[in-house]
């Protein structure tokens, strides 16, 4: 048996994001949507969500094909092999197949056996799930060395005539490599579910003896999830700092799910964050629901607005009704 030094802790060695090709900006979206009667315009979305722009994956590709880009980049950030990984957990709510999970399909296409992997679903709030899962498993010993991967083909569940959720959108994966460290890295970790909200946001259908039953596609009452996602992000971005034993002005950068901006200014007026501390990425992929968090990270990493020791707030929101936050110091 190994002996594993404690206490240990879990910190980011690298990330890496990847969005398909095909790149949709609402003018697009809104021009292809009126040939089939339904009407938007760039107007609305950006000024109601922030969105500007969406990627769809073609047709063909999956949800662990986008993983396996996002994957490969956070390794190479980490100067680490897909061989040294020790744990895989992909969260996602569209995943390639009913079973095996997403995660068991990329430790395939990454060329690798044996370690631990599995799915986390968590829908939007997915990401922190995976985060937190995946500390506690390295700060016991069960892990050392993470693979933590939020990917979704959010498209594949649109419903193309109901133009209050397709607009929204996009498909995308975000990824994370996370290793045993002596100091944080991860300072605290909150998280929530209230599963009497399931109707809010969902995709009731399933499949059974052979056939999908029930609507497969997205329904979203988006002013309940509004109201709701404001105060529960507030709730929660205060535990993790409680947690942690820090305050508000400890915060150097916010990064909460990319569903609306209106949403994410909410939360750092609410923190009294100035504007400037909060990462955005919703205008250029809007909501990509357990890949955005770590879309955004990444993004604000390679960009250089992010830096080694920086203090950073992860906070996700979404269907379950789940939400919950991750503070860290990168
Ligand atoms: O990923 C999990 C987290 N999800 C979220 O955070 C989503 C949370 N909800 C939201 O972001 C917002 O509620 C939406 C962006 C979904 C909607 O914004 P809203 O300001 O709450 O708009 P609304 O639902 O009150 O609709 C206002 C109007 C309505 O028309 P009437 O009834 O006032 O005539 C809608 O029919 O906007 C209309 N509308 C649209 N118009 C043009 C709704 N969708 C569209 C559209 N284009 N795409």
């Amino acid at each position: 048996m190994t002996q594993t030094a404690f206490p240990r802790f879990t910190r980011i060695a690298g990330t890496g994001s990847y969005l398909p090709p095909r790149r949709l900006t609402n003018a697009q979206l809104a021009a292809q949507l009126a040939e089939q009667g339904v009407e938007t315009s760039d107007q609305w979305i950006v000024e109601r969500t922030g969105i500007r722009a969406r990627h769809f994956a073609d047709d063909g590709v999956v949800c662990s094909d986008l993983a396996l880009h996002a994957a490969r980049h956070a390794l190479e950030a980490a100067g680490r092999q897909a061989g040294e990984i020790d744990l895989i957990i992909v969260a996602t709510s569209t995943p390639d197949m009913v079973f095996p999970s997403t995660a068991c399909l990329l430790q395939q296409k990454l060329g690798i056996a044996g370690c631990p992997a599995f799915d986390v679903q968590a829908v939007c709030s997915g990401f922190v799930y995976a985060l937190t899962v995946a500390d506690s498993m390295i700060r016991t010993g069960a892990a050392s060395r993470a693979l933590v991967i939020g990917s979704e083909v959010f498209s594949r569940i649109l419903d193309f005539t109901d133009r209050t959720t397709c607009v929204l959108f996009g498909d995308g994966a975000g990824a994370v490599v996370l290793e045993a460290s002596d100091a944080p890295g991860i300072l605290a970790t909150d998280l929530h579910a209230d599963g009497r909200h399931v109707g809010i946001l969902c995709t009731p259908g399933t499949v059974a003896g052979g056939k999908v039953l029930g609507d497969p596609l997205l329904k979203m009452d988006g002013q309940a999830v509004f109201k709701l996602a404001v105060r529960v992000l507030e709730e929660s971005a205060r535990a993790v700092l409680d947690k942690a034993g820090r305050q508000d002005s400890d915060i150097d950068w916010l990064i909460p799910h990319q569903a609306n901006i209106r949403i994410m200014q909410g939360t750092a007026k609410k923190l009294k964050l100035p504007l400037e501390k909060l990462v955005v990425t919703v205008d250029e992929h809007g909501n990509t629901s357990a890949a955005s968090i770590p879309l955004a990270l990444d993004h604000a990493v390679r960009s250089g607005q992010v830096k080694r020791g920086d203090t950073v707030m992860l906070e996700g929101v979404g269907g379950g009704f789940t939400w919950g936050a991750v503070l860290l110091d990168l």
